[in-house]
């Protein structure tokens, strides 16, 4: 099987931008017209690469679902009508389509597609033909698409994105956000994610494939099995297969890996199966064991180790959750520089490459399922989940189900949890299984039909852990028991302002939701309770949405210990403190407080002494105790203040200095994007003096001399603030009037405003449409039910590059000609119930000469609809282009970029 990167040169466009040939119908069972027909010039869309996120690249709306990230891509307002009235669009149809060849020579082969992950509910056509429908937005599907190809021509794929139903309570992107693939085998191939590797420590591997024989012979042959670790085979064996035709067969071996190295977390280290009939199946695994103990925590290959880790969403600044494979990298590494060595899926299955990067760098993984229970979906979910991730030695644990209020306490969901734990055991017998109750000490349920208890928030139900929890030890002595989620503070990256009303928190972390706790309330307990494995703290990054703590609507969340763009907080150095042996010592907020104010410092250390000094004089030592964080409350005097710190005998010192005006931006590169993934680029400012400025708020304006960007961010989760720069639309309004004689053109500029009013007045219109601060302007109106014909012509100069003409809300069938010409029409798009026609556009590149523009409506459908009148208008714009901004916050920003590095960063204005 060739596995082939099929993410590049799509096209891509929003279902209302399509006309009424290029939006989507079935003529017949099974072939398309519209948008998903075969062959289509398409011209006019966006040209894309894949993953590909619309959602993070929307404004973000107040109106639109703030729990989701503020962008207007799903119904969730859908009951909060006045809010969702403020909405102009809801961007939640999105087209893409791609055209490929395949060569004559691969005539005989079988071809699959497959899609790791599309937000959401997914139809999919090749050359027009209906493939299928998939409507989880997480897990991945693959589709045998051979039937339907034409090889030695062009091929093409459609795919109909509909991201209106959430699955979540977050944001959830929308579209082709993870990497999409071609395989090619031959017509007896080993069957997709059924290769799998079982492994224990003393080196045995029992293996077992599928193969499918999709001729009409029988098919014979040696299965050869190898190991290898690298470059070299470590075992290998023979077996023997036959195939009937047209079926499908297990195939298994039993190997020896002599002298094992062991997959840890600090030796990540990984093996290959390759196995062999003609078709090849390669599948990375590790040998490691992971054991769950009710007395005694979690054990990795027999060595005591308690889980530091972090609950984390999949989305990042700037791209949403369209992140390019080494962009999961990165969140993996910072994770571990902060001591993290476990990582939870929350609350989906996590995309195949975030698996790899857990596997190649050392992350425990619980991976978790979306839907809890036993209907259909959910176990559907449930098996793509553990059939595709069951061979990644980075997972310890699978969660399979998160919080549900409605159903955990009860016997029933007991039984549920019995079900589908019996139905992954099916599938995977090798690791344990949870689930992340918020219940307390809830002694029926789901808590006790899982082989682990997993405990989201240990001071629940009001509860001091250290009572709650050993009762429930008590009372179920041979469940081990995890911390699934825990934490949930809020805090910012600087400052120390805490004002809910403005959405504002400092940056210590001492700001906790209800439910949750200040690491101090949480960290000591997971570390020394013997029969606690340890826990996951919501959450290691920020994330698009659940805006926390809900007072000021915050279109991202501020759980995280590391920013939304990769920027870790102090509390970062919190955990680095206590869950790595590194001596670690920081300050926060900053040393720019006001002359005359008191300044309160916080230092997040791991040092038996910390001394603080204020312009080198000493204000005091301390020798803080385990998990503490010890503060002062010192005047504020211009300068430097300096920590020094002692542990083990080793010094470590933190310095923070009272800057004075932004003077400069150091631009500096963070992350290279290699030839395929996004780079990150760092914007700091700094004083003339070169010191950093840590409350530094400016916009700085730039463009790249070579490469593109992506999108920016500053990790503010207060800020409305674009991620990815909207064009500017420049409009010009072409109005038309009732009794067809007169034809006006106004600007749509206040002053204006009067005259249109008065204009409208004239039409000696119905009341329905003619209201005082409706943005609608008359264009012309039907009488109710009597079927018309209305024309308008106008000539238009001065329009040079100009691109479109968008139809906005105008009755009846429309047609468009420019100079004669027809060039468009609405006839898909107008509706009887005219406030919610929806506008639509079509491109026409107007140069510099006249245009005679023609509109002519026609109320046909009378009969079918009891038809109102309707007003709407036809308007010509253009998309301008003006340079990215981007806003620091706490005096940094971050620039996400394709084939650039901070040499191309031009700052045009800061
Ligand atoms: C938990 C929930 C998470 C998140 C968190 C915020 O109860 O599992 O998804 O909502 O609260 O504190």
């Amino acid at each position: 099987m060739i596995k082939q990167n099929f993410n590049k040169d799509w096209e891509f466009t929003f279902d209302h931008d399509l006309d009424h040939f290029n939006s989507f119908g079935f003529d017949m069972y099974s072939v398309a017209t519209g948008a998903a027909v075969k062959i289509l010039d398409y011209s006019n869309w966006e040209k894309i690469d894949l993953p590909h996120d619309w959602a993070v690249r929307l404004p973000k709306n107040p109106y639109a679902n703030v729990f989701g990230g503020a962008r207007a891509t799903t119904e969730f307002n859908r009951a909060m009508s006045e809010q969702r009235s403020k909405l102009d669009k809801i961007y939640n149809i999105g087209w893409y389509r791609k055209q490929f060849m395949l060569d004559e020579s691969m005539d005989g082969k079988r071809i699959f597609i497959e899609f790791e992950g599309i937000f959401r509910d997914a139809a999919v056509w090749v050359n027009g033909e209906y493939m299928t429908r998939h409507t989880s937005g997480y897990t991945s599907f693959i589709i045998d698409i051979t039937d339907h190809l034409i090889f030695g021509q062009k091929n093409s794929v459609a795919v109909r994105v509909d991201s209106s139903q959430q699955e979540g309570w977050w944001y959830e992107g929308a579209g082709i956000y993870r990497n999409v693939f071609l395989h090619i085998s031959d017509p007896v191939y080993f069957k997709h994610n059924k290769t799998v590797v079982k492994s224990y420590t003393d080196g045995r591997v029992e293996a077992s494939a599928v193969i499918v024989n999709d001729t009409e012979t029988v098919f014979s042959d040696t299965v050869k099995w190898s190991i290898a670790d690298g470059d070299v085979t470590v075992a290998e064996t023979n077996t023997e297969v036959t195939v009937p035709p047209y079926s499908e067969v297990t195939v298994r071996a039993d190997l020896t890996v002599p002298s094992p190295k062991l997959w840890d977390v600090d030796s990540p280290n990984l093996y290959t199966l390759c196995v062999e009939s003609g078709d090849k199946a390669e599948v990375t695994f590790g040998i490691r064991s992971a054991v769950f103990d009710p007395d005694r925590g979690f054990f990795l290959n027999g060595r005591p180790l308690r889980i530091h880790g972090a609950c984390v969403h999949q989305d990042f600044g700037g791209v949403g959750v369209a992140l390019t494979d080494n962009l999961q990298y990165y969140k993996i590494k910072r994770l571990k520089e902060m001591g993290c060595n476990a990582y939870r899926c929350s609350h989906h299955a996590p995309s195949p490459t975030l698996l790899r990067a857990c596997d190649e760098l050392g992350m425990m993984v619980m991976d978790e399922v979306r839907t809890f229970g036993t209907s259909p979906e959910a176990i559907e979910q449930l098996t793509a989940l553990v059939e595709r991730d069951r061979n990644h030695p980075s997972i310890i644990i699978w969660a399979i189900g998160n919080e549900q209020f409605a159903v955990q306490d009860l016997e029933w969901s007991k039984k549920l949890a019995e079900k589908v734990s019996r139905i992954l055991k099916g599938l995977d017998d090798t690791r344990a299984i949870t689930y992340a109750g918020n219940n307390g000490n809830t002694d029926s349920g789901a808590n006790i039909g899982v082989e682990v208890r997993g405990i989201n928030y240990m001071r629940n139900n009001g509860g001091d852990p250290g009572n709650w929890i050993k009762n429930y030890h008590e009372a179920h002595p041979t469940q081990p028991i995890i911390g699934t989620e825990e934490s949930s503070y809020v805090l910012s990256r600087g400052g120390h302002i805490n004002d809910l009303s403005r959405g504002l928190v400092d940056c210590t972390g001492n700001v906790s939701m209800l439910w949750g706790t200040t690491p101090r309330g949480w960290v000591q307990y997971s570390e020394e309770c013997p029969y606690f494995a340890g826990s996951f703290m919501w959450t290691g990054f920020d994330y698009h949405g659940e805006g926390n703590p809900f007072v000021y609507s915050n279109p991202s969340s501020s759980f995280g210990a590391i920013d939304i763009c990769g920027m870790e907080k102090p509390v970062f150095y919190y955990y680095r403190s206590w869950w790595t042996s590194e001596p670690t010592l920081k300050l926060a907020p900053h040393w720019n407080y006001k002359d005359g104010e008191t300044a309160k410092i916080t230092a997040f250390t791991n040092c038996e002494t910390v001394t603080l000094y204020v312009n080198g004089k000493s204000v005091g030592t301390r020798n803080p105790a385990k998990f503490e964080t010890p503060t002062w409350e010192i005047p504020f005097e211009a300068g430097t203040l300096t920590a020094k710190g002692v542990k083990d005998g080793k010094e470590v010192t933190d310095e923070l200095y009272t800057a004075g005006k932004k003077a400069e931006i150091r631009v500096s590169d963070v992350l290279d994007g290699g030839d395929d993934g996004v780079g990150i680029i760092e914007l700091d400012a700094y004083d003339e003096n070169g010191r950093f400025c840590p409350l530094d708020s400016t916009a700085v304006t730039f463009e790249l001399t070579s490469g593109e960007i992506v999108g920016v961010g500053n990790g503010d989760p207060v800020s409305y603030d674009y991620e990815y720069k909207p064009k500017r639309e420049e409009i010009h309004r072409i109005f038309h009037f009732s009794d067809g004689s007169r034809v006006i053109t106004v600007p749509d500029k206040a002053e204006n405003r009067a005259i249109r009013r008065f204009d409208m007045m004239r039409v000696n219109s119905p009341e329905p449409w003619l209201q005082e601060g409706d943005r609608q302007i008359a264009a012309y109106v039907f009488t109710a039910g009597a079927p018309e014909i209305k024309e308008m012509t106008t000539v238009v100069s001065d329009v040079n590059g100009y691109e479109y003409i968008e139809i906005e809300r105008l009755g009846g069938d429309t047609d468009v000609y420019i100079n004669g010409e027809k060039v468009g029409d609405n006839h898909r798009h107008w509706r009887s119930d005219w406030p919610n026609t929806r506008p639509f556009r079509f491109y026409y590149p107007f140069g510099d000469d006249e245009y005679e523009i023609k509109v002519v409506s026609k109320l046909t459908n009378t009969s079918i609809y009891p038809c109102e009148p309707v007003s709407g208008h036809v308007k010509l714009g253009r998309l301008i282009d003006d340079p990215w901004t981007v806003r620091l916050h706490y005096g940094r920003a971050r620039i996400f970029v394709k084939g650039a590095n901070a040499g191309d960063v031009k700052i045009i204005k800061r």
